[in-house]
């Protein structure tokens, strides 16, 4: 039939506010089915019982979204099977490095003709080169990706703050429109625009730039060098981004998924949160551990980004351009200590 059914694959923070958002208007528009079934990667409480049973009886995910109501049409599903096989729309939402087990598992599981939209900021490297969340995705399920990025600090739009976002698409305007459709409301704002390599690499790759942000804090070097982080994490966004896709638009960076993102991950965001707790402790203490112990089981994405970015960078020999983005690897890895993420600012790259 024409009327959609949407699976969201992925129940963390932001996951669990995307299925809110999406719940409430499968709810109002007529194209959709109410019920967004929600895959839970499955796990058990402390109190003895299964997040998927406490999700579906309280209808929270009391674990990694507390105290907000999802909406009683969102039903959290353990298998994942199970959960895709009727959808037409998927929506991803998991951190990045569990993507493409999830993907292999879901060759031939899936329906004729869906859609899809990634909201995962990460990529992967592959032997051939980098490879996009969104690309990795379409690839392996032979399907059309889409993105949705955006300043997104999830707790705050779970509490329906206003805030916009940015949703990337290829070629099919229709299909964008769609997803604009299903994701805005009074208090998120959606922009289609036709630059998914764009969008999803400003997505990613400002979760370096939060990383270094939050060295500066936990260094308290103040306002002015925090600025100076931003502007040149975001030129060096920019420059990677061209460099890897002629197609980017410097347009691009301008929506609210290029510099309002920097702007709220710098602020906000759990990579700069850990990235002060790091710098805080001299970086004797490994940011695994600081994950762990910080953030309850939400994971980080610009520590293994930035890993993933410097292999590239010194694959194709232009770490020399990228010296801010190189540095973060290299205090997260432990060669530099933290105070080195204002030390490369003497090297001029030249790619403006
Ligand atoms: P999260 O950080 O809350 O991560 C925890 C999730 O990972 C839980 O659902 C957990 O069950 C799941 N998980 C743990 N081990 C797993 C495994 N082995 N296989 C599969 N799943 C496993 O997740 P999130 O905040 O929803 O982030 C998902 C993506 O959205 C990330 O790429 C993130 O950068 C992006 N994002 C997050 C926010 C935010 O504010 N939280 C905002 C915008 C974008
Ligand atoms: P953090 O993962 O650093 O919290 O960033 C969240 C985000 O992507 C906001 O848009």
């Amino acid at each position: 039939s024409h009327i959609s059914r949407v699976t969201v694959v992925g129940s963390g923070n932001w996951g669990s506010v995307a299925a809110k958002l999406i719940a409430s208007n499968t709810l109002k528009l007529a194209s959709f089915h109410d019920e967004v079934r929600m895959w839970v990667f499955e796990e058990t409480l402390p109190i003895g019982e299964k997040l998927t049973d406490v999700i579906n009886r309280t209808n929270e995910n009391v674990k990694y979204l507390p105290g907000i109501k999802l909406g009683k049409n969102v039903i959290a599903d353990p298998d994942l099977d199970n959960a895709v096989r009727d959808a037409n729309m998927l929506v991803f939402v998991t951190p990045h490095q569990f993507m493409e087990g999830i993907c292999k598992r879901l060759v031939g599981k899936i329906k004729e003709g869906v859609e899809a939209i990634s909201l995962i900021k990460g990529m992967e490297v592959k032997m051939e080169g980098p490879c996009m969340i969104s690309n990795l995705i379409s690839e392996l399920l032979g399907v059309n990706c889409c993105v949705l990025m955006g300043a997104n600090i999830a707790n705050e739009i779970a509490v329906e703050k206003f805030s916009e976002a940015t949703v990337g698409y290829k070629a099919n305007r229709e299909i964008a429109e769609k997803w604009v459709q299903l994701f805005s409301t009074p208090y998120f704002m959606v922009t289609p625009v036709q630059d998914v390599e764009g969008v999803e690499l400003c997505g990613t790759l400002k979760n370096v730039v939060a990383l270094a942000a939050g060295f500066v804090d936990g260094l308290e070097m103040g306002n002015n060098t925090k600025a100076a982080i931003m502007r040149i994490g975001l030129r060096e966004m920019r420059a990677f981004s061209k460099l890897l896709f002629s197609s980017v638009k410097d347009s691009t960076f301008f929506e609210s998924c290029g510099v309002a993102d920097v702007i709220t991950t710098c602020l906000g965001g759990r990579n700069r949160k850990v990235a002060e707790a790091f710098a805080k402790n001299g970086g004797k203490r490994s940011f695994d551990e600081l994950e762990a112990e910080m953030l309850q089981g939400q994971k980080l994405q610009g520590v293994s980004t930035a890993r993933e970015v410097y292999e590239v960078l010194s694959h194709r020999g232009w770490l020399e351009l990228f010296p801010l983005f190189a540095t973060v690897h290299e205090i997260c890895i432990g060669r530099l200590p933290p105070s080195a993420i204002v030390e490369y600012s003497e090297h001029k790259p030249n790619f403006a």
